[in-house]
């Protein structure tokens, strides 16, 4: 795992576009994994005017009972922020559904896999929704989000009522699988970051299993 430390959330989202610029213009047909969050909007921002024809996209996650045009949904968000402002295909983006949500992990297989994986962190150390928890979960299913997770999120509803309790998400054998993976985590990450640089691996702290990957680089605010 390599851990990049940079001063400013631009110099994070620069590098975070940098590196998914340069898989696409290796690979024009790249399969790529998004996450949502406020963190990776500065990196998508810097994508817009790159070719997106040939690629496919897997969304990491998806709240459960918010339709597509809900302004909360993780769908709506990608449309907002990345995908109306590129040439990909419709046909080309993925979601996991709460039907079936045990077929994603077949369809990302038929994909050829996920080449390049952009992740977030959750507060509690969360990637996906995957959630603190004494083992790691495997495939992408449904999950109960972490009272944390439900506040942290409140700031994007009108009540914490609104906001889901369960979501759809990759699993961790799923982000696992993924040939790269490139994390983008802000200041108010730091505390996460520096669980991170311990060589500890644990499922209290999902992303620790990143010390495992072959491939992973972290582009963190210090
Ligand atoms: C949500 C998403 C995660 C994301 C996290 C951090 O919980 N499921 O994939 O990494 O938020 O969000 P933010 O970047 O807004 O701190």
């Amino acid at each position: 795992m390599k851990i990049i430390k940079v001063k400013s959330y631009e110099e994070m989202s620069a590098l975070a576009a940098k590196l998914i610029v340069e898989q696409i213009k290796e690979k024009p047909n790249s399969v790529l994994g998004l996450a949502t969050g406020s963190t990776p909007i500065g990196t998508y921002e810097r994508l817009v005017g790159l070719d997106f024809s040939r690629v496919k996209t897997f969304n990491l996650d998806e709240y459960c009972g918010l339709k597509r045009g809900h302004s909360q949904s993780y769908y709506y968000f990608m449309m907002e922020n990345l995908f109306s402002h590129i040439n990909i295909k419709k046909n080309n983006i993925n979601f996991p559904t709460e039907k079936n949500p045990e077929k994603y992990d077949d369809k990302i297989t038929r994909a050829g896999g996920i080449d390049l994986q952009l992740l977030g962190v959750g507060s509690n150390g969360h990637i996906g929704f995957n959630e603190p928890d004494d083992v790691f979960h495997n495939l992408t299913r449904i999950v109960k989000l972490a009272d944390s997770t439900v506040k942290d999120n409140a700031r994007f509803f009108d009540n914490i009522k609104d906001v889901p309790k369960t979501a759809i998400s990759m699993g961790i054998g799923t982000i696992m699988a993924t040939r790269k993976i490139v994390l983008v985590a802000d200041k108010n990450k730091a505390h996460i970051i520096k669980e991170l640089e311990k060589p500890v691996v644990s499922p209290q702290l999902p992303c620790s299993i990143l010390h495992y990957h072959p491939d992973c680089t972290i582009i963190c605010v210090m």
